[in-house]
């Protein structure tokens, strides 16, 4: 599937091509993307919004300032939901639109609003389409990065032959596809755990530290856009889960290494990226531990070690390891990779802690036994998608 967990907004103008739409919603979602439809108002002419409902599964919509839109998905949300903005079947009108900034529509205003690739099909009569205005609509566009596909040569709908029907939806998927990473880990199963483990002391205490769970997020995030089957065991945390991740949650290591067991059999890439605690309360005590001494004395047993575990396995998946140092880090992380037998390693420096735990921006230095690589600071999706590069670059071919 080309498009497998592609979000798509198709933003619909109003042109005769506009009757094709609900077969390229379809064909978009046998691809795997899920696909909102904005239309203008002009779109409604060729094409019943009932229609692009039924396919694509969504309600459809078009004003801004819409009530019951902006209740359900507003144009700011619509413009970060997107992966791509298709623009298909592109009027002269909506390309002049989009060309000088227009904003007085949903679709027009969430085109500005969004950082996604905008891909646009123009579709019109073949004069329209060679005019110089609409040439130079189309030149500024391209040179600000839209990708323009077609139009196709042929009969058109006014009986005139040449350059201004929109092209097949076969056409518009293969080029939609390129807009993204190819699907470098399309058929593995991937296997991450993320955020903190907690160790209960009684009934409302616990130890723990302060992973949020965004570093080992993302990586699942990235790991399923780049075409793994993914599962996340994740300690607790306040993240939504990543489109098309299965997510396990657990609380404790104990937790974590049996979640873990159960699914590493499949896995050919295992990520440790949770902050597991290495220790847990020898007893945890039923009933609430009463304020009595001025110092309280707990007993503390090691946790199981859960990637050193995985690493062991007869059968041992492609093992990737995190280290959270404060001093001597590179030689600390290094030590970890040999003694846990990992494959690679990515080290975060966190002493100072607050750039690191929950912050949305980290830097990286991964080693694996014959090299390394510096990951400078950047966003954790960033780097998550930089760490499965490098990762699939060393193993997985
Ligand atoms: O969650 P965020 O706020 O985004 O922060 C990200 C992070 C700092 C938690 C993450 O980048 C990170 O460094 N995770 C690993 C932290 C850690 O536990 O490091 P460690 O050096 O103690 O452990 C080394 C490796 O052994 C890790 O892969 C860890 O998952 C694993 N381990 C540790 C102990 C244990 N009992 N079982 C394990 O599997």
């Amino acid at each position: 599937m080309l498009l497998r967990h592609k979000n798509i907004i198709l933003g619909i103008s109003g042109g005769i091509a506009a009757y094709k739409t609900p077969d390229l919603v379809r064909r978009l979602r046998d691809e795997g993307a899920e696909v909102r439809v904005v239309m203008t108002q002009g779109a409604s002419s060729f094409v019943t919004p009932l229609s692009l409902e039924a396919v694509s599964g969504y309600s459809v919509t078009s004003e801004i300032l819409d009530r019951q839109t902006e209740s359900a998905m507003s144009h700011i949300d619509l413009a970060r939901w997107a992966d791509v903005c298709l623009i298909a079947p592109a009027t002269a009108q909506i390309i002049a639109k989009i060309a000088h900034g227009f904003a007085d529509d949903l679709l027009t205003t969430l085109l500005l609003a969004t950082k996604a690739p905008v891909v646009i099909c123009p579709a019109m009569n073949m004069h329209m389409y060679q005019h110089p205005a609409v040439q130079h609509n189309v030149a500024q566009l391209q040179a600000r990065g839209c990708t323009l596909v077609g139009p196709a040569e042929g009969v058109q709908a006014c009986g005139d032959v040449g350059p201004g029907r929109m092209v097949e939806p076969l056409d518009i998927i293969q080029a939609l596809s390129q807009q993204f990473e190819p699907l470098i880990l399309q058929g593995k199963n991937v296997l991450i755990t993320a955020g903190p483990t907690q160790e209960a002391l009684d009934p409302v205490r616990y130890v723990s530290n302060h992973s949020s769970g965004k570093m080992g997020f993302a990586l699942a995030e990235h790991a399923a856009r780049l075409g793994a089957t993914v599962y996340l065991v994740t300690g607790r945390v306040h993240l939504p889960t990543p489109s098309g991740v299965k997510r396990i949650d657990v609380v404790s290591a104990q937790d974590m290494l049996s979640a873990v067991m159960d699914y590493v059999d499949q896995a050919d890439l295992f990520i440790g990226c949770a902050a597991v605690a290495d220790y847990r309360a020898a007893d945890v005590q039923p009933e609430k531990i009463k304020k009595s001494a001025s110092t309280l004395h707990l007993e503390l047993v090691k946790n199981p070690d859960i990637i050193q575990t995985v690493a062991a396995l007869p059968r041992k998946p492609f093992t990737v390891g995190f280290a959270a140092e404060t001093t001597q880090c590179e030689t600390y992380a290094k030590d970890k990779l040999v003694s846990k037998k990992l494959d690679m390693i990515a080290l975060n420096n966190v002493s100072q802690p607050e750039q690191v735990f929950g912050h949305d921006d980290n830097a990286l230095d991964v080693f694996w036994h014959d090299g390394s690589q510096s990951l400078p600071r950047t966003s954790k999706s960033a780097l998550a998608l930089q760490l499965l590069r490098l990762i699939s670059q060393r193993c997985l071919q």
